[in-house]
Order: structure tokens, then sequence, then C-alpha cells
């Protein structure tokens, strides 16, 4: 009997703590709306290749994603040879599960997640910008780009394009596009 009884408020509280941890993984779900951005949809694995061919990664690259999610396209572009990545991310769960994943690969070294919103980036050093960000943020984010970073940067956008942009290249609805030379 009193195994039984252990054993049901085991349980009661493994169920609570499981409830717990999935309202505020669900909550943090919905502090992007409020930061004009998108929530945590992964990009495919087929797309995540897709885009890291299309953004042509040199050694020297410096890349960055703004909404970094659990990390997979920074950590496939230093894969691919990128020589630093930086990721902008607002839920702190995807945070330390990109920080995880970058150990779990040995590339937490070339690897910095910051947990905090991508409006606050610094563009200025970077060469390839990932963008996986719903239409709405997408005119903001054109002109954050287009005032911060350097000319010839390459930008990758998956599912949405930047408004009144001519993209370099598309192939299907993910979208090339580079900063052009400043005027004077
Ligand atoms: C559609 S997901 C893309 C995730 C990842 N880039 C990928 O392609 O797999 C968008 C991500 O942006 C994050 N996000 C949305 N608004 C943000 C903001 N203002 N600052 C930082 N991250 C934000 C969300 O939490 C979510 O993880």
């Amino acid at each position: 009997m009193e195994i039984i009884s252990f054993l049901a408020i085991f349980l009661l509280f493994f169920v609570l703590l499981l409830s717990l941890f999935a309202s505020w993984w669900f909550i943090s779900m919905l502090i992007p709306i409020f930061l004009k951005g998108g929530p945590f949809v992964p990009t495919n694995w087929q797309r995540v290749e897709q885009m890291i061919r299309i953004a042509h990664i040199t050694p020297q690259d410096h890349v960055i994603d703004l909404g970094s999610g659990d990390g997979r396209i920074l950590l496939a572009a230093l894969q691919a040879g990128a020589k630093k990545a930086e990721g902008y991310e607002i839920h702190r769960g995807l945070v330390s599960l990109s920080r995880w994943m970058a150990k779990k690969k040995k590339l937490e070294n070339r690897l910095t997640i910051y947990c905090r919103s991508f409006w606050k980036a610094d563009l200025k050093n970077c060469d390839v910008i990932f963008l996986y960000q719903l239409p709405l943020s997408m005119k903001l984010l054109k002109e954050k780009i287009l005032k911060e970073a350097k000319p010839s940067a390459r930008i990758v956008s998956n599912g949405f394009c930047l408004p009144d942009w001519i993209p370099q290249q598309k192939e299907g609805d993910i979208y090339l596009y580079q900063v052009p030379q400043k005027e004077n």
C-alpha cells in the first residue's frame, strides 16, 4: 500500500513538473510575437543544405542567423567551413539547446549564441546573414541590413522575400541577396 501511494505521489510530481516545463516552453514560444519575429519553426534538413549551398560559404565567412532557433543552420555553416557563427535567439531553451549541440559537435569555440533580440544584433562584420522570419518583419529587417551590413554581405532568406529587393538567386522560396555598394 505504501509503495502504491509513493508511486502515485511520484507520478503526480512528475506530471506536474512536465506540465510546468511544457507551459514555460509554450509561453516562451509566444514571446517572439511581441518582438516582431516569428515563432520557432525549424528549417527542415533538406532546406538547411540548400541554404548552405546557396550561401557559398568560405573559410573567411562570419555568419549570423537572426532568430537562430536550435542553431542548426549555424552549425551546418560551421561544418561547411565558416570561420565563425553567431546566433540571436530569444527563447532561452533553444539557446541552451544550440549551445549543447555545438559542444556535442565540438564546434563551441566558433559559435556564439546571444539570448537577446535580433533587433539588437551587430551586423557590421558579418559576411552571411540567414533569415527565417515572418513577412511582417521583413521590411524592417531589410532596413536594418541595408543600414548596418557591409557591402557584398550575402543574405539567405528561407520562406519569405525581402520586399522591393530583387534577389540574386531564387530556388523555390529560398532567396539570396547581396548588400549593394554604398552610394557616395
Ligand atoms: C522560424 S524560426 C527559425 C529558426 C532557425 N533559424 C531555423 O531556420 O531553423 C524563427 C526563430 O526566431 C526566433 N525569434 C523571433 N523573434 C525574435 C527576436 N526578435 N529576437 C531573437 N529571436 C527571435 C524565434 O524564437 C524562432 O526560434
